[in-house]
């Protein structure tokens, strides 16, 4: 670690990290291989210390802010390219691209989404399809990087359910979604960030492999926690799903609308030739499992069941989680 390297630092956007926390992830690893940093954030808060500590200049800019843009892109030749699941995405990459071709940028890898589509019934899947196009139209070198289903969504949607009355609820019902860990997306985005060459496909599809159902999901999480939890598909009932996910704080509505979409299109789209896994043949490394997954956060599950059942508030968030998975390594 921290090796002199005189390049220029690769910007990471969305460095704070909140749903999947990729950017924050890519920080760590790019300075573990002692690469400049530059840590884009929206806002100076605690998460901050933590990139700082981790070795990265941390600077503020927000997606809207086309001149702080400029500055946070000043002398950097690579930047990661992370948007919210949530409305702005095609703002955000025509300032960010407008920007990008005002200074030095040479290639940018993109995070996006296998449903990524300018016919998807998700209205943030047909804009995360327009941000791509924005992409390729810029003159920029630029990868797009498409991870499957994170496996940080089960806890983002559903913890509180599973923990207060063991029940996975959704309308996904029985249709099987390909999954990956969103540190594994991480670990790809940064190791294209560092390629001599970038790569020349305009696309990548990351995925563990695991092709999971959410019953399955339940079965799985009871397995391995030794608690009971059930899944209960809220059916064909859209308004019903969306209004059980307005209670979530956690989602909002253009995310609840996504989440929608996406469900619509894989009922009506049960391919059952879905690739496998795609992370191992290119990092030739495991991805991680749903059961790594469910270790990491065992215990802090059980101990909030434990909470829960004697009717105690827990004050429990799974991106705050994410800073405990990652100090434990
Ligand atoms: N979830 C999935 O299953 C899945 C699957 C495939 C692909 N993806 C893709 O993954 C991407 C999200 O990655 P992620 O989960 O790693 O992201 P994330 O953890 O949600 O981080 C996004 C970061 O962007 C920051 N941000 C929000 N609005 C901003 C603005 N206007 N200007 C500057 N920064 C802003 C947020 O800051 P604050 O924290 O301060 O709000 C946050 O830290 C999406 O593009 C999605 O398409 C997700």
């Amino acid at each position: 670690m921290n090796r002199v390297d005189s390049s220029p630092p690769i910007l990471v956007t969305g460095a704070a990290g909140r749903h999947g926390g990729t950017g924050r992830r890519i920080v760590e690893l790019l300075r573990q291989k002692g690469r400049p940093v530059r840590a884009m954030v929206r806002k100076m808060d605690e998460r901050c210390a933590d990139l700082v500590q981790l070795g990265a200049e941390v600077v503020v800019a927000d997606y809207m802010d086309y001149e702080a843009l400029c500055l946070a892109l000043s002398g950097v030749k690579r930047a990661y390219f992370c948007f919210p699941v949530n409305v702005g995405i095609t703002e955000a990459t025509v300032n960010f691209v407008a920007a990008a071709k005002a200074s030095c940028l040479e290639y940018v890898v993109n995070n996006s989404m296998p449903i990524a589509h300018p016919a998807s019934p998700s209205p943030l899947a047909r804009a995360q399809w327009m941000s791509e196009q924005i992409l390729n139209w810029s003159g920029l070198r630029c990868l797009h990087v498409k991870g499957a289903f994170f496996f940080e969504n089960i806890l983002l949607f559903s913890e509180d359910t599973i923990v207060d009355r063991g029940v996975i609820e959704n309308g996904f019902g029985d249709a099987p979604l390909l999954w990956v860990a969103a540190d594994d997306v991480a670990s790809v985005v940064a190791y294209e960030l560092e390629q001599a060459d970038p790569a020349q496909n305009p696309a990548i599809l990351v995925t563990g492999g695991e092709l999971l159902a959410f019953p399955q999901i339940a079965e799985r999480i009871s397995s391995r926690l030794g608690r009971k939890v059930g899944y209960r598909n809220t059916g064909d009932d859209e308004e019903a799903w969306k209004k059980l996910m307005s209670l979530n704080p956690r989602i909002p509505p253009a995310m609840r609308d996504h989440l929608v979409g996406m469900s619509r299109m894989l009922k009506s789209v049960r391919d059952p030739r879905q690739p496998g896994n795609t992370f191992t043949p290119l990092l030739g490394k495991p991805a991680v499992s749903f059961d790594d997954f469910l270790d990491t956060h065992r215990a802090r599950l059980l101990r909030a069941m434990e909470v829960s059942s004697q009717g105690h508030n827990r004050e429990v968030h799974p991106t705050q989680e994410r800073k405990t998975q990652n100090e434990s390594e």
